[in-house]
């Protein structure tokens, strides 16, 4: 196995199995998903998107190439902290519950090998600035460590990153158990015979579990509550249009696949009951940015009188960050903007713009749900009733709901 690095690996579905429960890697070359076109095959794998190898096998951290689906399954394996930090600006895991735990197991790889821990915790943290689940991951991690080296004498070091990876995985736990309290917080908001249109990509390749906004609709899909998925294709990355719909396909629920701009019309149209999206950065007012072109679906959802609904983990939420105007939105590289599929549409001299997320103001946000519980409408008060408890995040849930429905 190629540790140090990221190894790309591209396999068939039985590989990139057996390189997930750690057998041997098949190393590829590392790019983006059209690059692997040749391994397109069909998508029965059950690959978590992140999976922790412990020595002596690793450290590392194998992670479901995200960049590739859905025309290649593939892992890479991140055997150092600079190696984890390129595939998280690359989007090899992306998604703001999964970089929280992503985050953490960075400060894990730090730890066991003997690094500077606090470096490499600033490092992961900043590699991608919006999703505030990062931070927090990280931070925790940190924390973790601290605390354990404080606590041992007897190989301290090792010690101190046995706790880290127990930390992270507790996160990871805990966001799968926040998923399924999610769905079923939100699925009361999920009326019957639901068309429902969504944004990016939300469900298990970003979570513990079964995701967020994703979590809800799977469950409204059990119910027998979904008539219709609508994913938005989400450009310039295509979340929509590879991931969710990968995810849709996999799970048989009746959906279709739109250019973002058809959105307003399928609106018009009425074919939609209820608009549900995840969230990278809750502010303290009830502003949420998430993937560029939110804000313009909680427009037209505004507009057209259909309910527009965030789901994100009360970790998603920052009360430091007093507003949506004081969320420091990521800008990425023009060319995946200007390019298509690798290819470079716009003429060679045209600049980009590409923000990758945008901020919707609280009043366009029929709910938030989390957790913990509902609030509707988001204001910094419900937000502060619902994120009470220890006056820290990762405190224990408290048993506060804003607004529930069902029994
Ligand atoms: O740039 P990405 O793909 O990491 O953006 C992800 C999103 O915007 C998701 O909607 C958000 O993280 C919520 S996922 C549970």
């Amino acid at each position: 196995m190629e540790i140090g690095s990221c190894a790309g690996v591209v396999a068939g579905s039985g590989s990139v199995a057996g390189a997930a429960s750690g057998g041997p890697f098949l190393v590829g070359r590392p790019g983006h998903w059209w690059a692997a076109r040749e391994s397109a095959h069909t998508l029965g794998v059950e690959t978590p998107p992140l999976r922790w190898i412990d020595p002596p096998e690793g450290p590392a951290i194998a992670l479901l190439d995200q960049t590739r689906l859905p025309a290649a399954e593939a892992i890479v394996t991140c055997g150092d902290v600079p190696a984890l930090v390129d595939a998280i600006r690359r989007l090899v895991v992306r998604g703001a519950p999964m970089l929280g735990v992503a985050g953490a197991f960075g400060v894990a790889l730090a730890a066991y090998r003997g690094d500077d821990v606090a470096a490499a915790a600033a490092e992961i943290e900043q590699a991608r600035p919006t999703a505030v689940n990062l931070g927090w991951g990280v931070r925790r991690a940190l924390a973790a460590y601290r605390r354990a080296l404080h606590n041992q004498t007897d190989g301290p070091e090792r010690v101190a990153a046995r706790a880290v990876v127990a930390e992270a995985r507790s996160i990871e736990a805990e966001d799968a158990a926040a998923s399924a309290a999610m769905a079923e917080n939100g699925l009361a908001l999920v009326p019957e015979g639901a068309r429902v249109l969504t944004h990016c990509n939300t469900g298990a390749l970003v979570s513990g579990g079964e995701g967020t906004a994703f979590a809800v609709i799977l469950a409204a899909h059990r119910a027998g509550r979904l008539a219709k998925l609508w994913i938005d294709e989400t450009r310039p990355l295509l979340q929509g249009a590879r991931l969710t719909a990968y995810e849709a396909q996999r799970a048989g629920m009746p959906h279709a696949v739109l250019a973002d701009s058809a959105a307003a019309s399928l609106l018009a149209a009425g074919a939609v009951d209820i608009i549900l999206t995840g969230a990278d950065r809750i502010a303290a007012d009830g502003s949420v940015a998430n993937k560029v072109g939110t804000y313009g679906l909680a427009v037209l959802a505004s507009y057209h009188g259909v309910p527009f609904v965030v789901v994100a983990p009360v970790s998603t939420v920052d009360l430091d960050t007093p507003e949506g105007a004081a969320i420091k939105v990521e800008q990425r590289p023009a060319d995946e903007v200007t390019s298509l599929a690798g290819v470079r549409i716009a003429p060679e001299e045209t600049p980009g713009y590409n923000p990758a997320f945008d901020v919707t103001p609280p009043e366009l946000i029929t709910a938030i749900v989390t957790e913990r519980g509902v609030a509707k409408p988001p204001t910094a008060g419900t937000l502060r009733v619902l994120t009470a408890g220890s006056g820290k995040l990762d405190g224990a849930a408290a048993a506060v709901y804003v607004e529930r429905w069902g029994p």
